[in-house]
């Protein structure tokens, strides 16, 4: 049986409209998810399974899932080992559905603007990768940027012969402000400048960029700019998404791409592009999507029509449905938590370890000591150690950390949901004994 005798057989043909325009509203049992009492941070930290003989420092680098994340992809492990066809017809859009309105929910966008990914690199390979630039046209980056980003924005040079700028945001580290950062990159902007490519927070550093001042900033240099030669501004935001109390429209950046597998617990192996609709036409699909109706377009069933553009970004073939399918958990998992309190708990514990580090005479910590320009993530060297070692002294010591994956290295902790105070405390104690 051939697709489209399936779909006429099994009378799915009208069902199949996964991300049209209209999508399906909220099924509310699935809304209401099994997220227990999550009143007390310890409460929280029961949902996982992680180790409790470790202190979890690096937890951002990949999630660990909690518990309704975990029973949901289970449910689809279960329904797609049992019957592949049959639960995957049964489930696709219900669930794919269910996904985008928990994402649009969370980040206070439309659900047709969203397009689903595999990770941060994979969106911001689709991203980057399509861009509609003419000749002359430049993308302006900067060197603070994560691998993922570096590369992609090369690559699409190499094809394209688009022009890619490299510029350093700020000076010194220890006296970086938001201004500075602002008026660097609105001095940097050159005329065909027509794309801004950042990291919302340094996977590098620990520093926080100002996306709404500079976003604010770009919109002035916009305002004489026809739309097709704006410079847009994208940010991959994997270490602010699940940390800041996030809304999109209030970042006010035209392209936000992130891992969901982060901060945000969602299954590994998920993540999404969102585009504002004002931005999204630079962007062109590189992997055919599986939208049915572009599907149905293909096989002639139906006249061509507008497919929204979350749909067409978001790459086709099949995918680890039971993990995709069980990213809503991860949303609701948040959203029952409470965005700000999440904010709060894990800025007071970032702040904590960063009052205990600075105490100690043979640290140098590396990420700006204020909330407004730092983020979950505290970098920092040990004098007479290099990163390696000082992590190796820490597993030793039963505290999980890592390096900054970049040309300078500094050793990486990242206080979380899943840490507590006390565990902060031991770590800086267990810092204290790496003397020189
Ligand atoms: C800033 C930044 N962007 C992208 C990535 C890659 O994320 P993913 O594994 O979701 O592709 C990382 C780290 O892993 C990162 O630190």
């Amino acid at each position: 049986m051939n697709r489209r005798d399936f779909l006429v057989r099994t009378g799915l043909t009208m069902a199949a409209g996964v991300l049209a325009a209209n999508l399906p509203l909220l099924d509310t049992d699935a809304a209401r998810s099994s997220v227990v009492n999550l009143d007390d941070w310890e409460a929280v930290r029961n949902q996982f399974p992680l180790s409790r003989d470790l202190i979890h420092m690096a937890a951002f680098f990949l999630a660990s899932h909690p518990a309704p994340v975990r029973e949901a992809i289970d449910r689809h492990r279960q329904g797609l080992d049992d019957n592949p066809i049959g639960y995957w017809f049964d489930h696709e859009e219900k669930q794919e559905a269910q996904v985008l309105h928990a994402a649009a929910d969370y980040l206070g966008v439309s659900a047709t603007d969203i397009a689903l990914t595999d990770s941060t690199t994979m969106g911001l390979g689709l991203l980057y990768g399509g861009l509609a630039l003419h000749e002359g046209q430049e993308v302006l980056t900067t060197i603070h940027d994560h691998y993922s980003t570096a590369t992609s924005l090369r690559l699409r040079a190499d094809r394209t012969g688009a022009f890619v700028r490299q510029i350093p945001l700020y000076r010194k580290l220890d006296v970086v402000s938001k201004e500075e950062i602002v008026d660097t990159l609105i001095k940097s902007i050159r005329p065909r400048t027509r794309i801004v490519a950042v990291t919302w927070v340094h996977s590098s550093t620990g520093l926080k960029l100002p996306i709404r001042e500079m976003a604010d900033a770009l919109a002035e240099v916009n305002a004489d700019r026809t739309d097709s030669e704006r410079a847009l501004l994208c940010v991959d935001g994997v270490h602010g998404l699940g940390v800041e109390d996030l809304r999109l429209p209030d970042l006010g950046c035209d392209f936000f791409i992130a891992g969901t597998h982060k901060w945000l617990f969602g299954p590994r192996g998920t993540g999404l592009i969102w585009g504002d609709p004002r931005a999204w036409p630079i962007a062109h699909a590189t992997i055919p999507t599986f939208n049915f109706e572009a599907y149905q377009i293909w096989m002639n069933e139906i006249p061509p029509k507008d497919i929204p553009v979350g749909a067409i970004m978001t790459p086709g073939g099949f995918h680890s449905f039971e993990h995709r399918w069980a990213l809503d958990e991860a949303f609701r998992f948040h959203q029952a938590i409470g965005k700000a309190r999440i904010t709060e708990r894990i800025h007071a514990l970032n702040d904590q370890l960063k009052d205990g580090l600075i105490n100690l005479r043979h640290v140098k910590v590396h990420t700006p000591l204020s909330r407004d320009l730092s983020s979950g993530i505290v970098c920092f060297e040990v004098e007479g150690w290099n990163p390696d070692q000082v992590v190796e002294q820490l597993r030793q010591r039963r505290i999980i950390a890592s390096v900054t994956p970049y040309a300078t290295q500094y050793v990486r902790l990242a206080p979380s949901l899943l840490t507590s105070p006390e565990e902060v405390e031991k770590t800086v104690e267990a810092i204290r004994t790496i003397t020189p």
